[in-house]
This record gives C-alpha cells, structure tokens and sequence, in this order.
C-alpha cells in the first residue's frame, strides 16, 4: 500500500497594495464588473477578470436564470468569452472578486468545481500555469500559481488518448 497527500500552497496578502501594478489593475477590473452580475436570486454578485498573453483583459460576471441550475459562475462566462474573442491567445492571470448581499463576506472565495475543471482545461490547453487572484469584501487577497494546485487527482484530456 502507498498513499500520496497533495497540498494545495497559497499565499495572503494583507492588502492589495502589496501585489505588482498589473495585479492590482486586474483586480480592480474583476471588482468594477461587479454591478454587472445578475444574481436576483442568491445576491452574490461574483466579478472576474482574465490577463490575457498581450496584454489584453476580458471580463466577466455570473449570470443566474430562474431555472437555477442553469445560472453560469463569473469565471466560467469570462473564460468562455476570452477563448471566444482570443482563442489563441494564452491566459496569464484570472481575477476573482465578489459582493454578497446577504452578508459581509470578508475573505476571498474560491472558484467552484465546475469552474475548476474548465480553468484546468485552459491551463492544460496552454501548457502555461494560469495565477488565481481572489478577493473578497474585505483587504485580503488569496494567491495562487496554478490551477493544478486547485483539482489534484483530476480528470483531463490525457485520460481520453
Ligand atoms: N459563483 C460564481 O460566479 N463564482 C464562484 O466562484 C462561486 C459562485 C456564483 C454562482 C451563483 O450565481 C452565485 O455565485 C451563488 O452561488
């Protein structure tokens, strides 16, 4: 028998000033898409913001729908419109920031599973690690290198050759 741990590593920064200037900008972008979110049913507004290889930002916010399983998380609407826009560009950087009006929600959250998976397949796509920034309410930024570190053990296209 064997057994394997992983360990997902991430770095707090106490404020976002401590980040480089094209962090910080993304982050402000993630958070002034924010009054963009449609969430009427769970008020949690959720922004996110992808640095693209040239440069290039592109943005975006979840969109909920009454029939709510079909509501799409921030992350997955940007992800899908930057590889729309610029499918050949690679991804650097994804932005997350969020504002829930059910509760002060001080410290950054984490992408969902789903959202996971298809970071992951850009990530894999590229060849290139893909940096998570997140943020929540309060001062707080959560960094991590790599979506990997996010999904160990995950399911991706080298199980399908
Ligand atoms: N949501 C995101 O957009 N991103 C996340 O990382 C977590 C959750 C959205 C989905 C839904 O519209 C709302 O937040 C509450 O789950």
């Amino acid at each position: 028998m064997k057994e394997l741990k992983f360990e997902t590593v991430f770095k707090i920064f106490d404020t976002i000033h401590e980040l480089p200037e094209d962090e910080q900008i993304l982050i402000h972008k993630a958070s002034s898409v924010l009054p963009k979110a449609y969430a009427p049913y769970s008020h949690f507004h959720v922004g996110a913001a992808i640095l693209l290889e040239n440069g290039k930002i592109v943005t975006g916010t979840n969109q909920e729908n009454a029939s709510y399983p079909i509501g799409l998380c921030a992350e997955r609407i940007a992800l899908a419109a930057a590889s729309s826009i610029h499918p050949d560009l690679k991804i650097k950087t994804i932005a997350v920031t969020i504002k829930n009006f059910n509760k002060p929600t001080l410290e950054p959250v984490s992408p969902c599973g789903t959202c996971r998976q298809v970071l992951l397949e850009k990530e894999q796509q590229s060849g290139e690690a893909i940096k998570i920034l997140l943020k929540g309410e309060g001062e707080k930024i959560y960094v991590l290198s790599s979506v990997s570190s996010l999904l160990p053990l995950s399911f991706g296209s080298k199980d399908l050759k």
